[in-house]
């Protein structure tokens, strides 16, 4: 009867002290949510997401088989497709209409110009999403220094700010910050500990 009894007890504080520990460690958790530093990197991240998230970026980080195009992000002219390397397919490579830079006729261009790898598409990410895919090792997987130096240095990412024309002459838009400014957060968002949105 008594071993019964010191069983219960025993067994009923276990419980409680299991209990008190999960309680402890979801108020530390969410309380380590709430530090200034993540609140601060969300708010970095969070000027961050329109750009990455801008029709000039977001027209080659596609999920189809195909480019996009203008702030419309509709099809590609001319049925262009992804093919097997980014690069379009053997009868009609990117590079056959793109060249290393801007043409005054309307074409887009760049050292390489091709579409991002499906496995970093953001097209139908959320925010919160597309910056998780930006380290996951599955997707982009770039160390914070590389992803640091790639936005801010990048060619292709640098063409955003600089677009030129569309077929129409009219100047493409460009994202609302500059790309100094981005390069800036992109570095102040990693130093404060690389936080997204959920
Ligand atoms: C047959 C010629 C041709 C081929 C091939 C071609 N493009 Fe284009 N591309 C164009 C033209 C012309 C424009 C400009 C359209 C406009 O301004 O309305 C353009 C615009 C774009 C844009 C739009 C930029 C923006 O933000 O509005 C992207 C992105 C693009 N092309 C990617 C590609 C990729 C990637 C490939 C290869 C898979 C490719 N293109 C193959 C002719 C071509
Ligand atoms: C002409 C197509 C093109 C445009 C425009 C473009 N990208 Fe990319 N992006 C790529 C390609 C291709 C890669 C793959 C890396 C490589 O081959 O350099 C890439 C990779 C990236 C990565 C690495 C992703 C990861 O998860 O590791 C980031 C970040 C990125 N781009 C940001 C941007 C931003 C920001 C813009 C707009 C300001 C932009 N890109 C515009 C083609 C493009």
């Amino acid at each position: 009867m008594i071993r019964n009894w010191t069983f219960t007890v025993t067994a009923l504080l276990l419980v409680t002290l299991g209990m008190m520990t999960a309680t402890f460690l979801a108020t530390s958790l969410r309380g380590q949510a709430q530090t200034p530093d993540t609140q601060r990197s969300l708010a970095y991240f969070d000027r961050i997401a329109p750009v990455l998230q801008h029709p000039r970026c977001m027209n080659c980080h596609t999920s189809t088989d195909f480019p996009r195009q203008g702030d419309d992000s509709h099809p590609h002219i001319m049925n262009v497709k992804r093919g097997a390397e980014d690069l379009g397919t053997a009868a009609l490579q990117c590079s056959t209409c793109h060249q290393k830079a801007n043409s005054a006729s309307g074409v887009p261009g760049n050292e390489v110009w091709h579409l991002a790898p499906l496995r970093m598409a953001w097209e139908g990410l959320s925010a919160g999403d597309i910056c998780r895919s930006l380290t996951d090792p599955a997707k982009g997987g770039m160390t914070y220094e590389r992803l640091i130096a790639h936005m801010a240095t990048d060619h292709l990412v640098a063409w955003a700010w600089q677009p030129g024309n569309d077929l129409a002459g009219k100047p493409r838009s460009t994202p609302l910050i500059s790309h100094g400014d981005f390069g800036q957060l992109v570095r102040d968002w990693v130093a404060s500990g690389a936080a997204c949105p959920s």
